[in-house]
């Protein structure tokens, strides 16, 4: 990570452990990361709900898929297969969800406490290829963050 992106971690990190409850845990990880490149274009948490993935806090237009199944969508595969997955190119990725026709890369992290999966974190990006190792490290250090804060 850069200097900058640790930064960010160690803050939004800070926030989440301070915030008085789940809810503003997760309002403060997705002010934080919208707020740490322009790029980020939609940022969203997605909390699962049986073998639903569902719509929390999010910044940016509002998206259709307020309820994704598991068996759909980046959001669905992330949940599944338990590891983050970074979309260069969504047109050229069956899987993909389309919820602005403007984006063009995407990353999802799962928000794991352990091997269960509580939700996820959904980064869209108007600009192809906008997410490389650094973000990548950044929203899995803000998932590990949220995790303690999100687990019954
Ligand atoms: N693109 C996601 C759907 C959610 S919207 O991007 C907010 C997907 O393929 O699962």
């Amino acid at each position: 990570m850069t200097e900058r992106e640790q930064r960010t971690a160690e803050a939004i990190v800070r926030a989440v452990a301070e915030a008085p409850d789940a809810q503003s845990a997760m309002t403060r990880a997705v002010a934080g990361l919208r707020a740490h490149r322009p790029e980020y274009t939609w940022v969203g948490i997605y909390l699962l709900d049986g073998d639903e993935l569902v719509l929390g806090p999010f910044l940016g237009t509002p998206s259709p898929h307020t309820r994704i199944p598991l068996d759909r969508g980046l959001c669905g595969a992330a949940a599944r297969e338990k590891r983050t997955i970074v979309v260069d190119e969504v047109s050229a990725d069956p899987r993909y969800l389309a919820c602005s026709l403007e984006t063009r890369s995407e990353i999802v992290v799962p928000i794991l406490d352990g091997d269960r999966v509580l939700g996820e974190i959904d980064i869209d990006s108007d600009a192809p290829a906008a997410f490389g190792p650094g973000d990548r490290a950044l929203v899995e250090r803000v998932a590990a963050a949220l995790a303690p804060r999100l687990a019954p």
